[in-house]
């Protein structure tokens, strides 16, 4: 199937991007957001975003009038997604919203519309109940900024057909992106799964007292060629929330993450990371 008609569903910090992605690469682009503010943020942000490249001379005057001429921002549901070939859900990352959104999604797009979720943690299969021809539903996860950021994770659930897959590739590298497939469903996807590895090594060779948090850095940066260690990234991220992270899981399960130890002697010194002036390194 040809994908044509792109409709991004949330018009926030990634479906603004995601969509504009789409419109630069020749697609039809329709966003839509449940939130007047955020629609009218967002087409500020497009104008101001067209307005720059014509600026700075990387677009030319007929490219940005061909491309607003595709790219719109809906007040409703039924207009933005009633023609679309893809939709790309991109709201809040609470699962009974996306849920009711995909009920709807549903009942108005045709029954070939591939449907995606671009969250962060949530598997597509979660959804799969919510959506008539399950086939077409899977995981489209983009990274941030994503105008910028090469990688896209496609990932299939048992219930996506491997044709959806395939579009889905071959969606994202005619939209100048990177993608993975993964064939199986997983919570946090490859890359997210890698750097979790990363953490929990990290904080295994600083507790242990095999080396410093610098040290742990330095390696990652001058070995490995990472642009930032672990826990330079947790300082620009927060402290807070690798801590709150941490705090949740323990409530859940009584069972204490590796790094809970270190996280809430920062955190209850207030030591929340760059926005604090002091995380793991002194910023003052
Ligand atoms: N921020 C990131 O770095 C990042 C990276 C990858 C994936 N994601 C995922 O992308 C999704 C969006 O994240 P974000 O950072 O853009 O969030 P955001 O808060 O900036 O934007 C979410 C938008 O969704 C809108 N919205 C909420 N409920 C809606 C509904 N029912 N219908 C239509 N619009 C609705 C909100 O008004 C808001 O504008 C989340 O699932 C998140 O996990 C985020």
């Amino acid at each position: 199937m040809e994908i044509r008609n792109v409709c991004v569903v949330g018009c926030g910090l990634m479906g603004r991007q995601i969509g504009m992605n789409a419109a630069v690469c020749g697609y039809t682009v329709k966003l839509q957001d449940s939130f007047e503010k955020a629609r009218e943020n967002a087409i500020t942000w497009a104008e101001e975003y067209l307005a720059g490249r014509l600026a700075k001379g990387r677009m030319t005057e007929e490219q940005v009038a061909d491309i607003k001429s595709r790219f719109a921002v809906c007040e409703s549901l039924e207009e933005a997604a009633k023609d679309a070939d893809l939709v790309i859900e991109a709201i809040i990352e609470v699962e009974d919203a996306k849920a009711e959104l995909f009920k709807k999604l549903s009942t108005i797009v045709r029954e070939d519309t591939i449907l995606t979720t671009n969250s962060s943690f949530m598997v597509s299969s979660t959804f799969a109940h919510c959506v008539s021809n399950p086939g077409r539903l899977a995981n489209m996860h983009y990274f941030n900024p994503a105008l910028v950021m090469k990688l896209v994770e496609i990932v299939q659930g048992d219930h996506t057909s491997p044709e959806t897959g395939a579009v889905l590739m071959e969606y994202c590298r005619n939209t100048g992106k990177t993608p993975v497939l993964m064939k199986k469903e997983l919570e946090g996807f490859v890359a997210d799964t890698i750097v979790k590895a990363i953490v929990e090594a990290a904080f295994f060779l600083v507790e242990k007292g095999y080396c410093t948090v610098e040290d742990v850095d330095i390696a990652c940066q001058n070995g490995l060629g990472h642009k930032m260690g672990p826990f330079k990234t947790m300082d620009l991220t927060g402290v807070d929330l690798a801590y709150t992270i941490r705090e949740e899981h323990l409530k859940k399960t009584g069972e204490k993450m590796i790094g809970y130890d270190l996280l809430k002697t920062l955190y209850d010194q207030g030591r929340y990371g760059m926005k604090s002036g002091k995380g793991f390194y002194d910023y003052e």
